[in-house]
């Protein structure tokens, strides 16, 4: 069976930054975002769709990898804030990419999406079924954030894409550990633009395409199921905090990853974070961090590096990955 590896990597976020202090106005401030979320700054999307978005990290990934769009078999964009609801943001994508040879579609798994994508891409390039598979993560949550209230402070817009080819070499993806539990589905929503409530002009103006969001049970939930989970898939595979070069999160607020390396006596230094810049950009999180640390040189030959997320559903989920 080949193994899958990560052959390019890419990132796109929109020009307009946005700072702490523009949430003064529904009562927030610097002080307060920075030291409960970690965030200074977010970028915010001024017209420009997921897939604008989407397609840019991705063209650069391909770029980074060597190939041609044409190379590419599959597209899989995670997404909870598509271009529409139908058809999927991977057919925007692609037909943007002009990626001609590759199927293409959706996942929603909201801030783990990423992790549960490239964990699909993973099996699709195992079983040899394609040689080089986009993985996108990409999401506008400016547009269903209501920006009169607090919780506006929390998300940005961005995309990160990475390419997953097969190798024979000793490299690549180790392991996966991925759950879900949809009792928590109440606990991060979108209530109406579904079956259970269409849209209509009294779900409009009761702003329930909005998300909305209990930030406690996220916190508590995070900090619970993730330490577990990356435990767990360290054990599964004989391996140690120690042999660990370092964490790739998906960024929901620094109290959490704090919180979560605390847990898994974690040195805080090998746990990334871009809050600062970005905020949490959902399913984007984990390929821009990881597009950053590999622009870094963050990655040696050899070196085991875990990926973990956390999301709406519940979704969480963990990998192993050997440089
Ligand atoms: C949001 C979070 C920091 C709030 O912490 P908390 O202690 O649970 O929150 P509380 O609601 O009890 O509020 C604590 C204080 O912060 C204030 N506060 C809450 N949100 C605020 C905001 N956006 N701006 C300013 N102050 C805020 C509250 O008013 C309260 O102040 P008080 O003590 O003077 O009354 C925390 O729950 C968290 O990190 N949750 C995770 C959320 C997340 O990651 N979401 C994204 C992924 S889906």
């Amino acid at each position: 069976m080949p193994n899958a590896f990560i052959s390019g990597t890419g990132s796109f976020a929109p020009a307009n930054v946005v700072k702490n202090d523009f949430f003064q106005k529904v009562g927030s401030s610097d002080e307060w975002i920075y030291k409960n979320l970690g965030i200074k700054e977010r970028r915010i999307s001024k017209g420009q769709t997921t897939s604008d978005l989407a397609s840019k990290a991705g063209q650069e990934a391909i770029n980074n990898a060597g190939l041609t769009a044409e190379d590419i078999s599959l597209i899989i964009v995670a997404t909870a804030t598509p271009d529409r609801l139908a058809p999927s943001c991977a057919c925007f994508v692609q037909e943007k990419l002009k990626a001609i040879n590759a199927v293409a579609f959706d996942i929603s798994a909201v801030c783990s999406g990423a992790l549960f994508s490239i964990s699909t891409a993973v099996q699709f390039i195992k079983t040899g079924m394609y040689k080089h598979v986009l993985v996108i993560g990409a999401d506008t949550f400016s547009t269903i954030t209501d920006w009169t209230r607090r919780d506006s402070v929390f998300f940005g817009d961005g995309a990160g894409a990475l390419v997953i080819s097969e190798t024979n070499e000793d490299k690549g993806f180790v392991d996966f550990l991925l759950h879900s539990d949809g009792r928590g589905k109440d606990h991060f929503t979108i209530m109406a633009g579904g079956s259970e409530e269409p849209s209509s002009s009294e779900s409009i103006k009761s702003k329930k395409h909005f998300f909305k969001m209990n930030g406690q049970e996220v916190f508590k939930t995070a900090v619970e199921v993730v330490p577990t989970c990356i435990m767990n898939l360290l054990h599964k595979n004989n391996c140690k905090i120690d042999d660990i070069k370092c964490l790739l999160p998906h960024q929901p607020s620094i109290g959490i990853l704090k919180k979560i390396a605390e847990k898994i006596e974690m040195p805080f230094e090998k746990v990334k974070t871009n809050m600062d810049r970005y905020a949490n950009t959902s399913g984007a999180t984990i390929p821009i961090i990881l597009d950053e640390t590999r622009k870094n040189g963050g990655f040696e030959p050899g070196d085991l590096v875990l990926f973990a997320a956390v999301g709406a559903g519940w979704t969480w989920g963990s990998a192993l990955y050997k440089w």
